[in-house]
Order: structure tokens, then C-alpha cells, then sequence
């Protein structure tokens, strides 16, 4: 990402970077338009640094809880080798784009997802030290994610990570949305995830929008989401499980209520799954686009939040690169 030229020092607040409207079928209100019209749309990269190899850290950092913490160490486990997958799949497409601003958008999702990868290795190195066999999932994931490298069509890879952004996107602007699911996270891993969160709702249609310009197969698109869903599912509760067994709170007496609390914060029906099934439902549609979930207001307010005058992670910025349009002459 060096080779980006950095367009904000680490302590001014960035300004207000938007996605272009997508093809006119944006539904979003008439001042959201104007807003996309008049800013850069690309996407921001920051450098951040959490200082995770010194910082100290919650054991179960979600609620106090064994269960509910296993299951966002088991998401935190998959980022790096995921992100890793995402920005590959994306990059094979990157010279049939013909379009500047989609190529600067693209430049932004590679920068931003290497940046969580960055960082949540941070994290899930100081996990392992703690005890968690978190080396080990990355490993399998690693083997897990070339084999698909090797073996699925390019489209159907793309197709892959559009449809894994789009939970990333619904989740984040739900958690977003909620204060008082943000509140249960220990403050260290809460400003690692909602960071994260919110570079995932800026860049949510990119992917989307290389895979509707270079492929655009709808049967594709929502045939893919299908297994995703259940391959995803399957492999975070059966890391969750895996890294509970080695915790070994399962095993700890009388804490069954807790246990409970924490399975029905991921998998109840008001759960982190549950609570986005009709956002899920949307993808299905012939016509949809990640932009049609208006999440412009939400970012703004975490934009300032975080980056503002008085924002709560300006010292874990180091700098913001913009990436250029490439001018067409
Ligand atoms: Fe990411
Ligand atoms: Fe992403």
C-alpha cells in the first residue's frame, strides 16, 4: 500500500469519503445522492495499529462470556486467510474493469482488507499467547482457501467473497445500529471489530460491483450464497466449538444459563444471524445492490466517532491513503 500517496496526517480527521451511486437503482434519499455526487468516491485505506502485541486483553472479551466471546475469536481466527482469499479473487478481475473510478474503489477494498488482515493477526497473535490454538485454524484455513484458489472457476471465487462481503456488510450495519451489542465487547477488541465494521460498510458494494461488471450472472450470484451460508455456519461453529473444547469452559460447572445466554447472542432468533435474516433475503432479489441498504448516515456518524476532531481512534492512526482515479486521457 506504500505506493499510495497519503492524503491526511494520523491526526486530522478524514474527510467524508462516499460510494458513487450504482446505475441509478440507489435508493437512497435526494440529498445522499448529491452528497455521492460531490465526494471522492473511493475508498479510504487506513494504517492503523492497536498495539495488540503489548496491549493487555479481556479473556472472554464479549459479555463476559466463554460461549459468545469463542464464537468472535473463531471470526477473528478466519480474517486474515479470508481477507487474504477476498482480495485475490478481486484482484484477478482488476485489468478487465475499464472504469477508473471502480479501479480506485478496488485499490481502496485491496488496502482496507489487507490493513484488517493486518490487524487481526495482531490480535490473534496475542491470542495465542494467551493459549488460544489460534495458529493452527489459520494454518487449515490457509490449506482450505488455496485448494478453493486451485479448484473453483474465477467466477464462481468472486462470486464466493461477494456473497461473504454481504454478511460482513449486514452484520456490521446491524452491530453498528446497536449500542447495546457494541457495549459488550471489552474496549480493546470492540474498537479492532467496529473499525473493521465500518470499512466493511464503505466498501460493501465493491466487490459487488467488479463481480455485476465482469461476471454479472445472477444465478451464479445467488446459487453461490447458498453454500456460503452453510459452509460458513458450519466452519465458525465448529471453530467456536473447537476453541470452547480447548478453553475448556464448557467443562466448568454451573455455568449452563451463561452458556445458553452466549449460543442464543450468535445463533437465537434475535441472535447475530437471526437479526439480519431479511437483510440475508434481500440478496435473492434479481435487482439487488448492497446500496440499497442506506447506510451513508451510520457511517458518517462512525467516521466522526472514530477519525472526527475528538475521534476515539485517532491515536491508533498512523495515516489515511486515498487512491487516486486515474485520469482517462
Ligand atoms: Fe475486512
Ligand atoms: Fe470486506
Amino acid at each position: 500500500m506504500s505506493r499510495l500517496p497519503p492524503v491526511t496526517s494520523a491526526t486530522a480527521a478524514p474527510p467524508e469519503f462516499t460510494h458513487a451511486a450504482h446505475k441509478g437503482n440507489v435508493t437512497l434519499r435526494p440529498d445522499h445522492i448529491a452528497t455521492l455526487r460531490e465526494h471522492n468516491p473511493t475508498v479510504p485505506v487506513r494504517h492503523m495499529d492497536f498495539g495488540f502485541e503489548t496491549a493487555p486483553l479481556t479473556r472472554y472479551f464479549y459479555d463476559n462470556n466463554a460461549v459468545a466471546t469463542a464464537f468472535f475469536l473463531a471470526f477473528s481466527a478466519v480474517i486474515p486467510q479470508g481477507e487474504r482469499f477476498f482480495i485475490h479473487s478481486v484482484r484477478q478481475y482488476r485489468d478487465q474493469l475499464n472504469d477508473p473510478e471502480l479501479e480506485a474503489r478496488v485499490t481502496g477494498f485491496i488496502g482496507q482488507e489487507a490493513m484488517h488482515g493486518k490487524e487481526h493477526d495482531a490480535a490473534n497473535a496475542a491470542y495465542e499467547k494467551m493459549g488460544y490454538p489460534i495458529g493452527r485454524i489459520d494454518r487449515s484455513v490457509r490449506e482450505a482457501l488455496k485448494l478453493l484458489a486451485k479448484t473453483l472457476p474465477k467466477p464462481a471465487q468472486l462470486a464466493f467473497t461477494v456473497a461473504l462481503e454481504h454478511y460482513t456488510a449486514i452484520i456490521a450495519e446491524d452491530v453498528m445500529r446497536r449500542e447495546a451489542v457494541q457495549q459488550k465487547f471489552a474496549p480493546e477488541i470492540g474498537a479492532l471489530i467496529l473499525w473493521h465494521m465500518m470499512e466493511e460498510t464503505e466498501h460493501k458494494a465493491v466487490a459487488f460491483d467488479v463481480y455485476d461488471k465482469c461476471v454479472g450472472s445472477y444465478a451464479l450470484r445467488a446459487g453461490v450464497m447458498v453454500p456460503t451460508t452453510l459452509a460458513l455456519i458450519a466452519a465458525l461453529a465448529n471453530l467456536q466449538f473447537y476453541l470452547l473444547h480447548h478453553d475448556g469452559a464448557l467443562r466448568r460447572p454451573g455455568q449452563w444459563r451463561a452458556h445458553l445466554r452466549g449460543f442464543a447472542e450468535v445463533y437465537g432468533p434475535r441472535g447475530l444471524f437471526g437479526r439480519v435474516l431479511p437483510q440475508l433475503l434481500d440478496y435473492f432479489k434479481p435487482g439487488f445492490h448492497p446500496n440499497h441498504h442506506d447506510t451513508e448516515e451510520l457511517l458518517a456518524r462512525f467516521r466522526e466517532k472514530f477519525f472526527g476532531a475528538q475521534g476515539e481512534l485517532n491515536a491508533q492512526l498512523r495515516k489515511t491513503v486515498l487512491p487516486p482515479v486515474r485520469s482517462v486521457a
